[in-house]
């Protein structure tokens, strides 16, 4: 089955070596380290391709604590998540500076992988996906946003959330169907992906491939898992 599983370690594991075996079991899977990781990771050949959680908002270098476009190409990254909903909301990370990291991400040549996804599932989900899309992708070409891949996580869904639950099959595929109508680009499922339902999603067509946090840092549950997505 030709998926794409993202694997977004956040802030795990806590030790290079931990890292490192983790790395080398991720066979096919993009894998979105701690930028401290990246450049011993990079020197492993494990079939796993190699991307990043972040990127600074822009190339001018007087920025404490960011990590630039060109110093992640040269550590051989691939992809860079934008805009995370553990940015956006518990850092304040604004939809102004996620569509400027979204546009330079773009100029350094990586694929971006542009987190969308509603707070809470009510009523009001459909008009939340419209505005934050439309100010993601605020001002690229129909050319750009063609490069990017969207990762649909219903924020209330992923597993760092209190009482997070995954979103069912169904109404991710609601929601993923509505997104496609507004931007016609690939689009993965992220919120409490395992191994047990990672098949119910990446079975569905209209649903490219998953995003996974918490399962992708323990070696077990993450092999499981992408046995589960050779099957
Ligand atoms: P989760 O995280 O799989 O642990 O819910 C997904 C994400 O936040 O990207």
């Amino acid at each position: 089955m030709n998926k794409i599983i993202v694997a977004n370690w956040k802030m795990n594991p806590s030790t290079l070596k931990e890292a490192e075996e983790l790395f080398r079991v991720s066979t096919n899977a993009i894998v979105c380290p701690p930028f401290v990781y990246l450049e011993e990771l990079s020197k492993i050949k494990s079939g796993a391709i190699l991307g990043a959680q972040d990127i600074a908002f822009s190339d001018e270098p007087g920025q404490t604590g960011e990590v630039s476009g060109e110093m992640l190409r040269q550590l051989g990254v691939k992809y860079v998540i934008i805009g995370h909903s553990e940015r956006r909301w518990r850092l304040g990370e604004s939809d102004e500076i996620v569509n400027k990291k979204l546009k330079l991400a773009l100029v350094h040549n990586f694929t971006p992988i542009v987190c969308i996804g509603e707070k809470v599932r009510d009523e009001s989900f459909r008009g939340f996906l419209k505005g934050q899309i439309d100010s993601t992708f605020d001002g690229l070409s129909g050319e750009q946003i063609k490069k990017c891949l969207i990762a649909y996580e219903p924020v209330w869904a992923i597993s760092t959330n209190p009482g997070a639950e995954p979103d069912t099959p169904e109404t991710a595929l609601e929601s993923v169907n509505f997104i496609k109508s507004i931007v016609n680009i690939k689009v993965l499922y992220g919120g409490s992906v395992d191994s047990k339902n990672v098949k119910d999603f990446i079975s569905l067509p209209e649903i490219s491939g998953v995003l996974v946090g918490g399962a992708s840092v323990s070696k077990e549950e993450f092999i499981n898992l992408l046995n589960e997505v050779s099957k």
